[in-house]
């Protein structure tokens, strides 16, 4: 662990600039920054990756952007985002590559990291991902019995499963409607056995994907599905090779599972689990979408790396998201941010972003190890409006936290049917304004509430909120705008002076099931603390099993 980055966020010049800041502004209204300055839209709209981002309805002026860039400044995001493209060790406390960049460079690229063509290599998986999928899409691939293949189920959890649910759903409008697509992540036998319900073992395929091969619930949920196809398919173990397909960083562990590695679709430790959803994680993605809509996909993100490269700072998306995100939670003291999805598509995205966002950035130390001292990692959650907009937003209009929102819209449908886009686009529309602006006692008592009603419909307003629109939901755009997202989170976590991607807190709870399962099965006293020991007490008493 060579890199101790940046010195801490307190010890910066510029974080000390960006709080006082946050003090100068805490009472200014949105109302009147937008009355000072009628450009304001304007000059607070960016573009890059076919996408735009209206951040206007931040709470920041001029100074507060010039103070926030000189964080950027002096928390070297840019030289880091340089190492990281390079593919420099940025990853210090597992030592290794972030590479999820070079996931989608052009075939013509090369980077050569540790002597080996990471473009080259990236280009070898995504050949033969194609020719499989053409395969599986086209009827070629049949099942052990010759039938073909109807049903694909993706098993895995995290970044295994996440993204290729989340992407399946985004772009199931572009998806083969001869195929049905499942994915099986909990240990839960309920997600299994309810997913493969109906599922005729004769044309199914599964695709186990797991970076390490020895996640407990996709290693359970993977011998389940084998035992389920064996007892489908007359028991002939020569029909695993048919049914059954590996993504994986480990040959070693297809291979003991009883997968041919010939079937086996690889990846590199320098691809991060959440970061890994256009690697050969996406193979079920793939297969839905197409080769070609795939490419378009990697397109799309390739689009949002080259403009984090190269646009400068004020239009930056990914910089100028990060860095607002830090922002608002600082002045409003908020320690979550809602996604507002405005396409029933993307309703999966919340999920997708909360392990992107909070695995990453959920840290307490600094790359060296030190306390990193300030709040890191805020809370990502949403669902797609106009859903959320008769559940939870009455606490973002006029509760006492204030939530930063993301808005996410596009401006055309892909079903468009009589009005329903045009007021869907309108909602999103009105709800940020309404956030922003609010309603004051005088245009409540002027719409002729009763006055005792009044302070209950006053909106006070100067809620933040950010607008990202893309023309229409696309491989192409999804590709760029889960890209933004990634970029922020780099950026977030540069700022905080943390490794963004590693994931070590999720290690001991994984250790303490492990511990804790044959306790459950056994007799005598459990030796745990005594909360546990009386809910295992409770187990053991009532499970019929
Ligand atoms: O438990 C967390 C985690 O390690 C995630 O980071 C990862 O995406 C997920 O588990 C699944 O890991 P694997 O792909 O190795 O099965």
């Amino acid at each position: 662990m060579s890199d101790p980055g940046p010195p801490p966020l307190e010890q910066r010049v510029a974080w000390k600039t960006v709080r006082d800041e946050a003090e100068r502004l805490r009472e200014v209204h949105l109302r009147d920054l937008f009355v000072s300055d009628p450009l304001r839209a304007e000059e607070m709209t960016a573009e890059g990756g076919g996408l735009l981002l209206d951040y206007s309805k931040a709470r920041v002026d001029g100074p507060t952007l010039d103070a926030l860039f000189e964080l950027a400044d002096e928390s070297e995001i840019w030289g880091r985002r340089d190492q990281m493209f390079a593919g420099d060790r940025i990853n210090v406390s597992e030592d290794r590559s972030v590479l999820h960049v070079a996931l989608r460079m052009p075939k013509e690229r090369s980077l050569i990291v540790d002597g080996q063509d990471v473009v080259a290599e990236v280009h070898r998986v995504l050949d033969r991902m194609s020719a499989f999928s053409d395969r599986i899409r086209s009827g070629d691939w049949t099942g052990h019995t010759g039938k073909r293949i109807r049903n694909v189920v993706n098993i895995g959890i995290g970044g295994s499963d996440l993204g290729p649910v989340m992407a399946y759903e985004a772009l199931r409008h572009y998806a083969d409607p001869n195929l049905r697509f499942g994915f099986v992540s909990n240990i839960d036998g309920t997600d299994f056995a309810e997913t493969t319900k109906g599922m005729d073992p004769e044309e199914t395929l599964f695709i186990i994907s797991s970076k390490t091969f020895t996640t407990l619930e996709t290693m359970t949920n993977a011998r389940t599905a084998r035992e389920w196809s064996l007892r489908g398919l007359g028991g002939d173990e020569a029909a695993v090779a048919k049914h059954f397909v590996a993504v994986s960083t480990n040959a070693e562990g297809v291979a003991e599972f009883g997968i041919d590695t010939e079937n086996m679709f690889g990846f590199w430790d320098w691809v991060g689990g959440r970061y890994s959803m256009d690697s050969a994680i996406g193979l079920s993605t793939m297969i839905a979408i197409g080769p070609r809509a795939f490419a378009e996909m990697l397109g799309g993100f390739h689009q949002m790396d080259e403009h984090f490269l190269s646009a400068p700072a004020l239009e930056n998306l990914p910089a100028l998201h990060g860095l607002l995100a830090i922002w608002h939670s600082l002045l409003c003291r908020s320690q979550t941010v809602a996604v507002l999805p405005y396409d029933q598509y993307l309703h999966r995205f919340p999920a997708y972003l909360q392990q992107l966002t909070m695995e990453s950035n959920g840290k307490h130390v600094r790359l060296d190890g030190s306390p990193v001292g300030v709040e890191t990692g805020m809370i990502f959650w949403g669902e797609p409006g106009t859903n959320g907009q008769h559940s939870f937003y009455q606490l973002l209009h006029q509760g006492t936290q204030i939530v930063p929102c993301d808005f996410i819209g596009f401006t055309n449908s892909l079903n468009p049917l009589g009005e329903h886009h045009q007021i869907l686009f309108a909602n999103l529309l009105a709800q940020s304004a309404a956030m922003a602006f609010g309603r004051t006692t005088e245009e409540v008592r002027q719409a002729g509430s009763p006055e005792e009603q009044v302070p209950h419909r006053v909106m006070e307003g100067n809620r933040p909120s950010l607008t990202i629109l893309a023309d229409r939901l696309t491989p192409e755009s999804l590709g760029s705008l889960i890209a933004l997202y990634e970029h922020s989170v780099f950026c977030q976590g540069t700022v905080w002076g943390i490794d963004s991607f590693d994931q070590w807190g999720v290690e001991l709870g994984k250790v303490m099931a492990v511990e804790i399962s044959p306790l459950l099965a056994a007799e005598g006293d459990p030796g745990r603390d005594s909360s546990t020991n009386s809910l295992i007490a409770r187990y053991r008493e009532r499970n019929d099993a």
